[in-house]
């Protein structure tokens, strides 16, 4: 049976993935951020998942205004990233999981929620970052991989309620799957951040640290915000939040925390970390 060991909550900012290629990890602006990753790291090495799954936005690589999904999910043999206007690398394709995914959507379809299905799908920063962070210098991804993109983009939006559910009922239909796995579920984004408009630079240190503290020990805290509260306490882009809520649903309600870490601001954003893992 498969088995979801743990989940994380990152940052995704296309930045990270620049001041990796270039080695800057080291620098006196970096260094802090990346040292919180170590213990993550190690506890990958330890757990050793099979399959990574990726919750994500895409920023408009594979989805753009003209036709944006709500829920979309990968089920193809490969994944390749391509130049997005960043000057991220294109690294080596990420390897999926097909018959995986298509359990996950007929299970997911069954619990109500229709997921736009994705034989080809090109993933962006939102994806990649967190996966380069997880696994940095790696010849070869570690992990199989399933990508999962819930809008944050055009809206309207899903509502935080309806993603804390999504990921319920993803939770139930990786616990379904009758391979042994051992799954991480990764929820990228956030936290506080407004790329654009009056408030451009908006963060909230005290909402991000609040929301922290919540998608651990009561995220239906959070599922109560409608996406105007989470625009107007987290800035534009600050609905990302909704990705970890996927995640945290994913996990079910028993959960140890084993990482937490919060650095502000990181380009123009509050950025989280946190690792729970799954109390079995
Ligand atoms: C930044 C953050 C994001 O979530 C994103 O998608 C792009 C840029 C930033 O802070 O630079
Ligand atoms: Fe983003």
């Amino acid at each position: 049976m498969a088995r979801i060991v743990g989940g994380i909550g990152t940052s995704h900012i296309p930045a990270i993935g620049i001041a990796m290629a270039k080695q800057q990890c080291e620098d006196p602006y970096w260094r802090p951020f990346f040292q919180a990753y170590g213990p993550v790291r190690n506890w990958l090495e330890a757990v050793q998942p099979t399959v990574a799954i990726v919750i994500y936005n895409d920023h408009g690589l594979n989805f753009f205004l003209d036709k944006m999904p709500a829920f979309a999910i990968g089920a193809a043999a490969e994944y390749r990233n391509a130049d997005e206007g960043w000057g991220l690398p294109t690294l080596t394709p990420f390897p999926g999981d097909t018959a995986f995914s298509w359990h996950l959507i007929e299970s997911l379809s069954a619990a109500d929620f229709d997921l736009t299905t994705c034989q080809e799908m090109l993933v962006d920063h939102g994806f990649v970052v967190p996966m380069q962070l997880m696994w940095p210098n790696t010849p070869a991804w570690p992990v199989r991989t399933i990508p999962i993109h819930v809008n944050t983009v055009q809206h309207p939006l899903p509502t935080p309620r309806r993603c804390l559910k999504f990921g319920e009922a993803l939770g139930q239909a990786i616990a379904s799957w009758p391979q042994d796995e051992r799954v991480v579920v990764l929820g990228t984004g956030g936290l506080s951040h407004q790329l654009d408009g009056r408030r451009a630079g908006f963060i909230n240190k005290p909402f991000d640290l609040y929301c922290l503290e919540k998608i651990e020990r009561d995220p239906e805290a959070l599922a109560r915000y409608s996406i105007r509260d989470l625009v107007e306490l987290a800035g534009t882009q600050g609905p990302e939040l909704i990705q970890w809520l996927v995640m945290r649903g994913a996990l079910g309600s028993a959960v140890r925390r084993l990482e937490s870490n919060y650095q502000v601001p990181i380009s123009n954003t509050g950025s989280g970390l946190l690792l729970l893992e799954t109390a079995a």
